[in-house]
């Protein structure tokens, strides 16, 4: 059975000019876009999604980072979505992507452990909050899009 899960794309991925490289990695590993908006994030927003990791040490810079250029969200669908999603985008340290992962997405455009260029939901639970988080269209509460 299809499964969704939210692809976020975060600023240097997005400034870096990694958008079209990473949708046709996405397009290639067999995923639907089924969604897709470009959003800049405000503090409030970005420590609401990141809520979970407001007690450690790297959540203000986490938040800086996150609220420092615009980020592209876009639903994605297909077969086990979530986990191969997690498996293309490799590990969450991007130097560690680049000599373990050499082939994944954070190999390619990450640069270390807050810096990993992309980020994808964790479990089912995750990818159903985030994807009603950025569209209000995919389940109850305010979204970003318009429609
Ligand atoms: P992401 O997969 O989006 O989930 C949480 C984010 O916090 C992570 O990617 C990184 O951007 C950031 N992060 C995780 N671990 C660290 C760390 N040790 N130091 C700095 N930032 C981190």
């Amino acid at each position: 059975e299809k499964e969704k899960t939210i692809a976020l794309i975060k600023p240097d991925g997005v400034s870096g000019n990694y958008t079209d490289g990473i949708k046709r990695v996405i397009l290639e590993s067999g995923f639907s876009i089924l969604r897709e908006t470009i959003v800049q994030l405000d503090e409030d927003k970005a420590a609401n999604f990141y809520a979970e990791h407001s007690s450690r040490t790297f959540f203000s810079s986490l938040i800086k980072y996150m609220t420092s250029g615009p980020v592209l969200v876009m639903v994605l669908e297909k077969e086990n979505a979530i986990a191969d999603w997690r498996g293309l985008i490799g590990p969450t340290d991007a130097r560690k992507a680049k000599i373990t992962h050499p082939h994944s997405v954070r190999a390619m455009c990450g640069l270390d452990s807050e810096k990993n260029c992309v980020h994808g939901s964790d479990s089912a639970l995750s990818a159903q909050r985030e994807m009603s988080f950025f569209f209000k269209g995919m389940s109850s509460g305010g979204g970003f899009d318009k429609d």
